[in-house]
């Protein structure tokens, strides 16, 4: 990474100060562990985030706090090193999140239903995307689809959420119907909010997943579909590619790939040939 850190504003009124080069090690140790490219500029975001773990585990600086994190081991140690990242992930997301994904997969899905289907999405934050997904093969092919899916995160925290399976009653993009058919209504101390049917969830194998990681073969049989949608705008160009030519591995030859609005593949079409909007299909 080059780029240039802009200065850090003053923090008279902050608790702790985050100097420049905090906010250079902080950049340099989410990449290295996420591959995120966190940009000169994002100091208010960084503090906001982490000045949390700085109380929590009682240090006086960001300073303190990074050497103890490069010092720290084990599974303490780890365990440390996955706050530090569930700190810094970006996880805005929501159900039938760019809809006309959802609407091209209803074709995707017929076309290739005849035998059984695998479909993994990545960087799934809440679960929002997943259970969209899950409804849409539901609402398609059944409740004897013979679809599997797995989704996953970097993000320990979000993944629990996305398991549970709980969201607000008033969770944006979920028309009446859906909501009926594929949720449960909280009454009671639950009121308020909803929970997805067993019969959804049960379609989905929960795991977390570093698309950083070298462990791509643990993945399984090769996938027909893949989401992988607005993380890969956080990446390096040559990141962005190394991930690409994993999922190039994990995927069946005609298999398609669906990214997000912004992202934008097309130099890599010796892997990915473009389908259709943000869809590309695996040469
Ligand atoms: C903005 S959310 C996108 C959620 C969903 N895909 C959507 O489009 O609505 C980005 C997600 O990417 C995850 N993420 C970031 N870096 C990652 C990595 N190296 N491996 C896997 N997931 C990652 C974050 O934890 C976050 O939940």
């Amino acid at each position: 990474m080059t780029t240039i850190v802009a200065p850090v504003p003053p923090a008279a009124d902050q608790e702790f100060k985050l100097t420049a080069d905090d906010f250079e090690r902080i950049r340099k140790l989410i990449y290295q562990r996420a591959g995120i490219s966190l940009h000169a500029g994002k100091q208010a975001m960084v503090y906001s985030r982490l000045s949390r773990r700085l109380r929590e585990t009682e240090h006086n600086s960001f300073a303190d706090y990074l050497s103890w994190l490069e010092r720290s081991s084990g599974p303490q140690g780890e365990a440390e090193w996955q706050d530090f990242v569930n700190c810094l992930t970006t996880n805005l997301t929501a159900f039938f999140r760019e809809e006309h994904h959802f609407v091209a997969l209803v074709e995707d899905l017929r076309a290739r239903a005849a035998r059984p289907m695998r479909l993994w999405c990545n960087a799934a934050s809440t679960g929002e995307e997943p259970y969209s997904l899950a409804m849409t093969v539901v609402e398609t092919l059944g409740l004897s689809a013979q679809m599997k899916m797995v989704c996953s995160d970097i993000d320990t925290k979000v993944l629990a959420s996305a398991q549970r399976g709980v969201y607000p009653a008033d969770a944006r993009g979920l028309s009446p119907e859906r909501l009926r058919r594929h949720f449960f209504r909280g009454t009671g101390a639950n009121g308020g909010f909803i929970r997805v049917k067993p019969e959804l969830a049960r379609l989905i194998e929960f795991r977390s997943f570093n698309l950083m990681s070298t462990g791509w073969a643990s993945l399984g049989e090769p996938f027909d579909f893949l989401f992988c949608r607005n993380v890969m705008i956080y990446f390096d160009a040559p990141t962005q590619r190394k991930v690409l030519e994993h999922m190039h591995g994990v995927m069946r030859p005609g298999g398609l790939l669906y990214v997000g609005h912004s992202e934008n593949f097309t130099e890599s079409r010796d892997l990915f040939r473009l389908r259709g909007k943000t869809i590309y299909e695996r040469v």
